[in-house]
């Protein structure tokens, strides 16, 4: 028996129990059903619990969870019932004078912040303590911000419209060519954003979603969330960046975590580095960063003579993923709050 048939078997358990409880005429009719339900050698949810073990061991944390509910839930309404019997089996709209209005209601399933929006705000909060302040930026973007200022040219493959979810048709001229708007792909157009605005030192972090056509699979999905870091100041280096994201990497996902910098490619670092993590006998990459292109500087009106800077972008799905053990990103975004409930 697999997850999804245990747990669709509690609930129609549950249904049960609960209809047959509030149907139940007289105490000897209850009296019954419980046995029938609740009974300790031959009640159904006894016979329900025998499929525990038939469960893949992975998925026994979210049954069991699910068993404990569905016995709070029966044992509940065997309760209501037997309040409702006692009090004559009235209720407050036939006036019963025993009804006590002053008795707790049902209580409500409250519901929590997304596992996202929680790692969203775990990772401001640690990476405030580093002294970074949160920007923010549109996730409909210009061609200039999300290409040409991160030096990104018009024949670049990032930019091909199969990559990209453009908002029109391509312009001819360039000048027209930088309004173009699409879904951004990345939030390092938010880096622009921050330094056209404001002068240098700059040390900021922007989270957010980006759109790629990206097939769906284990550890992708065509919307996700990035954390995007830029720091700006004199004489930085790329021991800098290593040692924020060393302590960022070790304080969000415990200090055993084993991460690595690959040499790599982006055209708005130089040198460019991606980073991973170890887990379950493999390296995933989570996030890509470098030294800002000297480019990138002069395209936003900074002298690189003068200042210069790293920049990071991480995947916040995958961290959040890495964390809490959980194997398939499409997860987070099936709406399923079985799932969601654990976090
Ligand atoms: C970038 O997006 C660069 N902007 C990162 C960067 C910023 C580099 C600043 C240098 C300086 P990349 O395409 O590798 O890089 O994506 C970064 C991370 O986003 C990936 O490591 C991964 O964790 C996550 N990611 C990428 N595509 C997907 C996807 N389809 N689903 C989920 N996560 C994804």
């Amino acid at each position: 028996m697999d997850l999804t048939q245990f747990l669709q078997q509690l609930d129609e358990l549950t249904a049960s129990a609960v209809g047959t409880f509030e149907a139940a005429p007289d105490q000897d009719a209850l009296e019954a059903a419980r046995i029938d339900f609740l009974g300790a050698k031959k009640g159904q949810l006894k016979a329900a619990q025998k499929h525990f073990g038939a469960v893949a061991k992975e998925d026994r944390p979210v049954a069991g969870q699910r068993f404990n509910e569905t016995k709070q839930a029966i044992e509940t309404a065997l309760e209501n019932a037997q309040q409702r019997l006692q009090s004559g089996g009235g209720t407050e709209a036939q006036g019963d004078p025993q009804f006590d209005p002053t008795l707790p209601g049902q209580p409500f399933q409250l519901g929590h912040l997304h596992p996202i929006t929680q790692t969203i705000e775990e990772l401001k909060d640690i990476m405030g303590r580093l002294g970074f302040s949160v920007a923010d930026g549109p996730e409909i973007e210009d061609v200039w911000h999300n290409f040409e200022a991160l030096n990104i040219p018009a024949a670049h493959p990032a930019r091909d419209p199969l990559d990209n979810f453009y908002l029109g048709v391509a312009a001819a001229g360039d000048a027209e060519r930088r309004n173009e708007l699409l879904l951004r792909s990345q939030t390092s157009t938010v880096q622009i954003r921050v330094m056209e605005n404001c002068e240098p030192p700059v040390r900021i972090i922007s989270l957010g979603r980006v759109y790629r056509p990206d097939t769906a699979d284990a550890t992708h999905y065509p919307m996700f969330h990035q954390m995007e870091g830029l720091l700006v100041d004199y004489q930085v280096t790329m021991a800098d960046l290593k040692s924020v994201l060393r302590l960022f990497a070790t304080s969000y996902l415990g200090e055993d975590v084993h991460i690595r910098f690959r040499p790599s490619f982006f055209p708005f670092t130089e040198p460019s580095v991606e980073v991973d993590y170890h887990w379950n006998d493999q390296w995933i990459e989570f996030g890509g960063a470098g030294m800002v292109d000297p480019n990138v500087l002069t395209a936003v009106g900074y002298d690189p003579s003068k200042v210069n800077g790293f920049a990071f972008g991480l995947g916040v799905e995958r961290l959040c993923m890495r964390r809490h053990g959980i194997t398939d990103i499409r997860e987070f975004y099936k709406n399923d709050i079985r799932f969601l409930h654990q976090f």
